[in-house]
């Protein structure tokens, strides 16, 4: 028997065809003497019906004991489908196949879960799904993942053609560069005590090759990184990964903007408006008090430092004093948050460093606030106007000697808030709404007062702004560099920059800023600056979280819906049980030995 057509194809027009389906029992249904039999497969759904009148008792018998998802040919003929015709339910049903012969391919056991209706899947025990993750994939809205996953591949890999990129492969047995994130690291045999270790992203190689005149090169790259796992961030990822030569920032922007609105098209319909707003560091900061800003809502950051200036609450004229700031967020429609949402807020607030959280709840003609007895009548006036507030307002204040902490307090608060809001239906984010924008002049550095030194804001290739770079050794934290984020409704999509081109800026930062010594820079990246000394020539590039975008795209709230195997927030396949023993002999291969943590003794 041959496949005639997929379980999605039949339509009227098929009526009085003899047919072949191939599939998967997705339902059987026994009514009145005749048997009904959903067969699917990855297209669709047909119904094939099984007439005792028709049939052979053999094969009448083994329709009524097939089980689901068992695997299933027959041959028939296509009919109209009596009765009220359930296109609505399934797009095939306006006919049926009135099946004369059944193959019975193979099979099925008793399934661990039921998968032929996804509310219910969805209710199974999460660890189970993975598990039996070739169960989990079978339900449509994953296979219709995995499908858009394929198309958005295809479409980036034709719109990147067009525009005269190379595609082309890095090594994923790459060495320990130990600047980034957690690395996993691999033994060679021939090779004792030292180690490969898999590519965070293919950064270096990537720019080697414009160093090799490669020009234009983009990579659907697997990146691997050992950091804790939540819903956005897998322990191996897919990026797409960019990389171009002669060009600036501009050059990327635009490049990128085509490409998403080609995607976005495609995917969802959606004719994206470009350019994205550009937006500086210093702003998304002061507005949003997070470096991805989801704009699709209001509640900005105000700066109220000019109000309190002189104000006879010390702890914020204090803070002004100390060249610090005053800010606040305006919660519309909080002012009834409970003690508990209140004390968790204010944890928050601690937690990133906040002595505390000042609170206004506007209620009718008064201000419940701890600090209310403190303000001037001059200082409510302009609290009112300069935040719009109305009664069943809260508002919430961070006062910080430092900018950044303070814009980071409330941007935290105002994403508690926004979520608050939802959960209570006062907000609504409209699915089809996609916010982007680019977030650029980022610093360059961020100092870590704990080491007492300086580090890469992203990673150490950046270029700083070229009116900068002479402040490098002297006012570091003024430089600012050339990366640009790409964020959309407060996810961070991608990110990359300029890259530094001269081996002699690039050794600066090293040596004087990163403070390497000359002998580690040679060994991690020596290759790479006698590279750059051959012929570099200006180049840039960027990395989009390919995983996130699909995610997004197809509306999942975790990219483990987009990734055929992912692994769970513990970072293990429970399907392949991995990571899982080598035996002694692979160890000993490999000059390894185990160190095992001898168990805890109890009580
Ligand atoms: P970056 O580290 O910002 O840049 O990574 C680029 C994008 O990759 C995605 N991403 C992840 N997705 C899933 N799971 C993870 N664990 C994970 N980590 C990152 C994010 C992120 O924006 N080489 C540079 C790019 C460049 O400069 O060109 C880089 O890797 O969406
Ligand atoms: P205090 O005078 O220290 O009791 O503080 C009065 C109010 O201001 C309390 O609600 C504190 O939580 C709050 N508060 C204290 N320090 C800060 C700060 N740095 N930023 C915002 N609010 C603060």
């Amino acid at each position: 028997m041959k496949r005639t057509h997929h379980c999605n194809e039949l339509r009227a027009q098929h009526i009085g065809q003899q047919v072949t389906l191939m599939g998967w029992v997705h339902l059987r249904r026994d009514l009145g003497g005749l048997i009904f039999v959903d067969i699917r497969d990855r297209e669709g759904i047909t119904q094939a019906v099984f007439d005792p009148s028709d049939l052979s008792k053999e094969t009448f018998d083994a329709a009524s004991s097939l089980r689901s998802e068992s695997v299933i040919a027959v041959t028939g003929k296509v009919r109209r489908r009596p009765g009220n015709n359930p296109t609505d339910r399934i797009p095939t049903g306006e006919i049926e196949v009135a099946v004369e012969t059944l193959e019975v391919l193979n099979l099925a056991e008793v399934l661990p879960f039921p998968i032929n209706d996804s509310e219910t899947t969805l209710k199974v025990n999460e660890e189970l799904r993975f598990q039996y993750r070739y169960l989990d994939l079978r339900r449509p809205e994953m296979i219709n993942n995995l499908r858009l996953r394929s198309k958005i591949a295809m479409e980036l890999r034709k719109y990147l053609d067009d525009e005269g990129f190379l595609e082309v492969e890095t090594p994923t047995l790459f060495k320990s560069t130990p600047e980034g994130a957690r690395e996993f690291i691999v033994p060679f045999r021939n090779t004792p005590g030292l180690f490969y270790a898999l590519p965070q992203s293919p950064q270096q190689f990537k720019q080697i090759l414009m160093v090799s005149g490669v020009e234009k090169y983009f990579q659907l790259a697997r990146c691997y990184r050992d950091e804790d796992l939540r819903a956005d961030r897998q322990p191996e990822f897919t990026q797409l990964d960019i990389e171009m030569s002669f060009i600036e920032r501009e050059d990327i922007y635009n490049l990128m903007e085509g490409l998403l609105k080609r995607v976005w098209k495609l995917a969802r319909n959606i004719d994206l408006p470009t350019p994205f707003p550009r937006i500086q560091f210093k702003e998304v900061m002061n507005r949003w008090g997070i470096d991805k800003p989801d704009t699709r809502f209001g509640m900005e950051l105000t700066d109220l430092s000019d109000v309190f200036k002189s104000s006879a609450f010390k702890v914020f004229s204090g803070t002004i004093a100390e060249g610090g700031v005053v800010k606040a967020i305006n919660a519309k429609g909080l002012a009834g948050a409970t003690q508990g949402q209140m004390e968790d807020m204010t944890d928050i607030a601690k937690s990133m460093g906040a002595k505390g959280l000042a609170t206004i709840k506007v209620e009718a003609d008064k201000w419940k606030s701890p600090i209310a007895k403190f303000l001037s009548e001059e200082e409510k006036a302009a609290l009112t106007e300069k935040l719009s507030i109305e009664q069943g307002d809260l508002i919430l204040f961070a006062a910080d000697k430092d900018w950044l902490t303070a814009c980071q307090i409330l941007g935290r608060l105002r994403l508690y808030c926004a979520d608050l809001l939802k959960s209570q239906g006062k907000l609504t984010l409209p699915a089809d709404q996609f916010n982007f924008l680019w977030v650029v002049d980022f610093p360059l550095l961020s100092y870590d007062p704990e080491m007492e030194r300086w580090y890469s804001s992203h990673h150490p290739f950046t270029a700083p702004v070229a009116e900068d770079i002479p402040l490098l050794k002297t006012e570091p934290k003024k430089v600012r560099g050339q990366h640009y984020d790409i964020v959309v409704n407060g996810v961070e999509l991608g990110g990359g920059s300029i890259r530094i081109h001269q081996p002699a800026v690039q050794k600066t930062v090293f040596e004087d800023v990163l403070k390497l010594t000359p002998d580690v820079v040679k060994s991690r990246f020596g290759y790479m600056l006698e590279a750059f000394q051959y012929g570099a020539p200006p180049h840039g590039g960027i990395a989009l979280g390919f995983d996130r975008m699909v995610a997004m795209l197809c509306g999942c709230s975790s990219i483990r819906d987009v990734i055929a195997f992912p692994k769970t927030m513990k970072g293990t396949c429970l399907m392949t049980q991995s990571p899982g023993p080598v035996d002694e002999r692979q160890l000993r291969d490999s000059h390894i030995a185990v160190i095992r943590e001898e168990p805890k003794k109890t009580e």
